[in-house]
């Protein structure tokens, strides 16, 4: 399973760059106002220091106006994947940039019908947002289960990338149902390394270690 780093902030995805952690990276709107920076400068860091697809999202809301800024977008780099959001313009948006080439990324995706518009609209990624669902009491990992048995189904080779990520156990969830790819912040990517029992075995290894008296180095 692929992970890309959800954020706009460089060095948090150099960091986990540096540690061969990063397949891909996604930013959205808000993401870029958190940042501070603008828009085509930092989608350019991002894109020119990792190898893999790097999202950066449309603010229009019409087709017209939609393709325009993606094809500028994609100009930043040839890593570039434009993220439209899942409306009847933004599918139509995804079968132009799309049919030029260019990696889309489908993102605000709710509901398995979805899901399946947009893989014949030809995106190239799927983002279903599994904790915004979580928040309003819809399990958003039985979406992914959907989307993965749909896609199977027809052999549809748009990729599931799950986001929207809270938490370690959606990590956990998407990779045992075979999501593709998972978008989740840099603090939660880090959690990942984290166990009690890690900690409290290494505490006790310190401590008989200390009375052996002994240096490595
Ligand atoms: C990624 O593509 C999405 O923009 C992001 O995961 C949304 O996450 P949030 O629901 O925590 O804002």
């Amino acid at each position: 399973m692929k992970f890309f780093v959800d954020t706009a902030e460089i060095d948090a995805i150099a960091e986990l760059n540096d540690l061969g952690m990063v397949d891909g990276v996604t930013t959205n709107p808000s993401l870029i106002m958190k940042s501070g920076r603008d828009i085509i400068e930092v989608t350019r860091e991002i894109s020119a220091m990792v190898d893999g697809p790097v999202s950066a999202e449309v603010v229009a809301t019409k087709a017209e106006d939609m393709i325009a800024e993606g094809r500028k977008l994609a100009e930043i780099g040839e890593n570039i994947a434009v993220k439209v959001p899942l409306t009847w313009d933004g599918l139509k948006t995804c079968k132009v940039l799309s049919g030029e080439g260019k990696m889309v990324n489908v993102t605000l995706c709710f509901s398995a019908n979805q899901a399946l518009l947009a893989a014949k609209a030809g995106a190239t990624f799927i983002s279903p947002f599994v904790g915004r669902l979580d928040d309003v009491n819809i399990d958003g990992m039985d979406l992914i289960n959907d989307i993965r048995v749909i896609y199977d189904n027809y052999a549809y080779d748009t990729e599931i990338l799950v986001a929207s990520i809270r938490t370690v156990n959606h990590i956990t969830d998407s990779a045992r149902i075979g999501a593709d790819v998972i978008t989740a912040p840099p603090e939660v990517i880090k959690k990942l390394a984290s166990h009690p029992l890690t900690d409290k075995g290494l505490e006790a290894f310190m401590k008989d270690w200390a009375k052996t008296g002994q240096k490595i180095l």
